[in-house]
């Protein structure tokens, strides 16, 4: 993985000492004083940040008036590969924020990754649909790094993972490039202008508001890295890795590797010589770290000759034996370590981990890993990291991913963009299969200022970027080419369609493509043709006649349920109607109610286990994101949901409606886990059918409810077992057994008292599993729990702390909303508070926060390179306190 950590003071040195180390067992292969791989070097640490234009920048930036410089980026992305020509001129050099000698000391310091639309403030008046947060506008970034005189003659490359959005970039002085979309991944050639001495880079974003449906932060949210390089090198992702055969006794690596043989920096004017260049590849298994271990299983032959240029060559194969094969339970990783050879010197060398795995998605019984059926117990999820906004975290990302696979979840589906490469790296060595997306439209928008005004010239470079980057990773089964595209039921869908496909099969072959599919025309319209796996949007009851019409095609639900409910919100009387369920700007957690065009849970299992050949689903959403808070968004994006025009005209009315009402809400209500990572209540619905054999069984509602003494109070049973039985202060409510396709156990008639409510959960006739819910008492005191009390002292890694308000004897009291304060001793910060209720408008960053249901959740940071014991202190008003101790090294 690449660290996440920034850099302190950035200077070069061209060979450094501890490269030399990490190579020095290589047989043959160890680097020498003489040797100059490169150097890939976090970028991330002292950069300036402002807000807003100068005023000599007024109107001179805008995308429509520099787009004809931004577009020559990206060349090596194009079939043809060529240049779309460079206009003459240098546009912004004359921009005092461009030039190297403006003076930035007085703008605002901060490292990477930075997402300035976190910061807030909340504010009623902003869009829902995109969390009520200022992530739009124009921000500009500077930084200053030095090179020494030593690196003269290297080549330099800026690679930014993701910046939000429209970036444009100049390097002293000169206009390098940009990319206009925020979740691609993009290098530039910075060697034409690097000098010795000190280097300046200023970069703009100008992110359009009307541009998303979810909240898309803004900022260069994602790392950004300096390569240093000799002149003849390793293409940017210029290896790719493919396990052509792969049996218990051998796997067959194919590795292919895309040359740069190129004029040295400075060089003006002279052309690359031909370069006696040679490859050599070897293999490693790989480490927890994705470093190499130990020595090579095998070493490629020594092959090639580097022209001027560009060249790709063809390794001979390289044979693992007996192969550790990745999968979910022990997902082995090997190390492909390229080094480019001249005059017995190594010039290049860089590092791709990869994994030897099979897979196949057969069109009558879903999906196999390494021969053995798996079904895809996925989830769709945006980008946010709840509280943290969308700057990357290794640890929130790490963190979502460990609670998704206690539910069973082995899926993710990076809805509805590339996600961070750090996302990958963590799915290749935590088993997790990823369905990667490239876009949430094509030419045809959903929002004014979406996609589409840029799928035209950007298409091919944006899905060729995706798939080059992220090609090597065993954990990516599907290359998704698209989300609910609008063309899916016009003439036009189809064509468009297969050019994705072949655009994606040009860079890796190995991977089907799929899109998700919400409009039902296009399952026979032509369009489903255009793809090699398809996926259904919100139509279980559609797989059927989608096989027995297209029985070639394997299918799955790229996106299921869209169930919607508040964690720790119940209410009365409970129904079945599924457009049901709400009241105050909450969802009812009894998990039965959904949008028009979505269903419960329950309705997709059941589709799901009627067809056997659906390879399985990708639950919207896993966790609970910022914007689109259905069902009291205003987003008329909605409407697109709706192909019957009377299901659209009354869908129109209701968001007219609630146009008018002044909602709240600012993030979702579809995630199992809630904004914070919060368990709901669906959580252990999803893991009693996802984990059949790991014995659990979850009651719901809490039992709290002075007010209902003797009402009507239905009890539900989520257990992996197949009966449970049901006490109310231990008198027997009854023995339950799910019949065919059922899901959950009800009581629907308790009669509400309070004490203890005790399911004992039977499978097979022999008992399961048990949960037992009590009334408490009032709210008396706070506890602490951290997910993890020992950090990194890097100002990156995180604990999270979980605060429970409890009563006298620890148990969490319902319907609490207590105000928490928190202050810290010690070298730890407060990265960001929240609490998961999807109305709150009080800001992340910030020393105190409300419980919400009984809950709150700190997230702690080390100071970096500042390591000792920390303590939480928390404090609540008429509660006795807590403090927590924890340690950063
Ligand atoms: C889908 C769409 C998602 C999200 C979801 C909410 O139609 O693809 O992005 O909007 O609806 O139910």
């Amino acid at each position: 993985m690449n660290p996440n950590t920034p850099s302190s003071l950035f200077s070069l040195h061209r060979r450094a000492p501890l490269a030399l180390l990490a190579f020095a067992f290589l047989p043959m292969l160890s680097l020498h004083a003489q040797d100059t791989p490169r150097q890939r070097t976090s970028l991330d640490a002292g950069w300036r940040f402002q807000k807003d234009d100068p005023a000599d920048a007024t109107g001179k930036l805008a995308y429509p008036s520099v787009k004809a410089w931004v577009i020559a980026t990206g060349s090596e992305l194009t079939r043809s590969g060529t240049a779309a020509p460079k206009p003459e001129g240098n546009p912004g050099g004359d921009i005092s924020y461009a030039q190297p000698a403006f003076n930035d000391t007085g703008w605002r310091q901060l490292n990477l990754p930075h997402d300035w639309g976190i910061e807030g403030p909340f504010k009623q008046e902003y869009p829902s649909d995109s969390g009520k947060l200022p992530w739009w506008g124009v921000g500009w970034y500077r930084k200053h790094f030095n090179v020494s005189e030593e690196s003269t003659g290297r080549r330099f490359f800026i690679d930014f993972d993701g910046a939000m959005a429209y970036a444009m970039v100049w390097f002293n002085g000169k206009f390098v490039g940009g990319w206009p979309y925020g979740y691609a991944s993009w290098e530039l050639d910075l060697s034409p202008y690097i000098q010795s001495g000190d280097n300046v880079l200023a970069v703009r974003l100008d992110n359009p508001p009307d541009s998303s449906r979810w909240y898309p932060g803004g900022g260069i949210y994602r790392n950004v890295w300096l390569v240093e390089t000799s002149p003849v090198h390793v293409a940017h992702w210029g290896v790719y890795v493919t396990t052509p055969i792969v049996t218990s006794t051998s796997a067959t690596v194919q590795v292919d590797v895309h040359l740069q043989n190129a004029p040295a920096a400075g060089a003006k004017g002279a052309d690359a010589k031909p370069a006696d260049a040679k490859v050599v590849t070897q293999i490693f298994e790989a480490g927890g770290d994705g470093q190499p271990l130990g020595s090579p299983i095998v070493t490629s032959p020594l092959s090639a000759a580097a022209q001027p240029g560009d060249s790709t060559l063809r390794e001979t194969p390289l044979q693992i034996p007996h192969p550790k094969l990745w999968n979910l339970d022990k997902p082995n990783l090997y190390v492909a370590v390229t080094s480019v050879l001249q005059d017995n010197r190594v010039v290049d060398r860089c590092q791709t981990p990869f994994g030897v795995r099979t897979i196949k998605f057969d069109k009558d019984q879903g999906f196999f890993l390494n021969g053995e059926h798996v079904k895809l117990n996925g989830v769709c999820d945006h980008s946010d990291l709840g509280a943290l906004g969308a700057a990357v975290n290794v640890r929130g990302l790490q963190r979502q991913i460990e609670l998704l696979k206690e539910m069973g979840c082995n899926a993710i589906r990076t809805s509805h963009n590339p996600p961070s490469p750090e996302l990958l790296d963590l799915c290749d060595r935590m088993g997790m299969l990823v369905m990667d997306e490239f876009a949430d439209c094509w030419h045809i928008g959903k929002r004014p200022n979406g996609y589409n005004v840029l799928y035209d010239d950007w298409h091919e470079k944006d899905l060729r970027a995706l798939v080059r980057r992220d090609r090597n990773h065993p954990c990516v089964i599907l290359w998704s080419i698209g989300n609910e595209i609008p063309e899916q039921g016009k003439p036009e869908g189809p064509a468009m369609a297969s050019e994705l496909t072949a655009i994606v099969h040009e860079e890796d072959s190995t991977r089907p493509t799929t899109f998700a599919c919400s409009d039902t025309r296009g399952g026979y319209n032509g369009y489903q043709k255009g793809v090699d796996v398809f996926g259904y949007n919100y139509k279980p009851w559609e797989y059927a006649k989608f096989h027995a019409a297209n029985p070639d095609i394997p299918l799955f639900g790229s996106e299921t349920a869209s169930t919607i409910s508040s964690r720790g919100e119940y209410f009365f009387p409970v129904t079945n109607k599924a457009s049901e369920g709400e009241s105050d700007f909450q969802v009812s957690s009894y998990d039965l109610y959904a949008p028009r065009w979505a269903t419960i849970p329950d309705a997709e299992f059941t589709g799901q286990d009627q067809n056997p050949c659906v390879a399985g689903e990708f639950v919207w959403t896993g966790f609970d994101y910022l914007g689109e808070p259905t069902p009291y968004g205003s987003d008329s994006t909605n409407l697109l949901n709706y192909f019957n025009p009377a299901d659209k005209a009354k869908a129109a009315e209701e968001l007219q409606r609630l146009g008018k009402i002044q909602v709240p809400s600012r993030s979702s209500y579809f995630g199992i886990l809630d904004l914070a990572g919060f368990k709901k209540d669906r959580f252990y619905l999803y893991q009693s059918k996802w984990r059949p054999d790991f014995p659990m069984a979850h009651i719901l509602p809490h039992w709290n409810w002075p007010g209902r003494l003797g009402q009507v109070t239905p009890v539900f049973v989520y257990t992996s077992g197949d009966e449970a039985e049901l006490f109310l202060n231990g008198k027997s409510l009854g023995r339950k057994k799910k019949g065919p396709f059922e899901y959950r156990l009800r009581w629907d008639d308790v009669l509400y008292q309070p004490g203890e409510l005790k399911a004992v959960a039977y499978k097979d006739g022999r008992q399961w599993a048990q949960d037992v819910m009590k009334t408490t008492g009032p709210a008396a005191k706070l506890a602490l729990q951290a997910d993890r009390p020992t950090i990194k002292a890097d100002g990156q890694d995180l604990s999270y702390v979980t605060v429970t308000i409890a009563d006298e004897n620890g148990l969490m009291v319902p319907g609490s909303a207590n105000l928490v304060h928190f202050s810290l001793t010690g070298p730890g910060e407060i990265a960001a508070v929240d609490n998961g209720d999807a109305t709150s408008h009080e800001p992340f960053q910030a020393s105190q926060v409300k419980a919400f249901n009984g809950l709150a959740l700190v997230i702690l940071r080390g100071k970096p390179g500042a390591p000792g014991p920390v303590v939480l202190h928390a404090r609540s008003e008429g509660l006795t306190p807590v403090d927590l101790p924890l340690q950063t090294q």
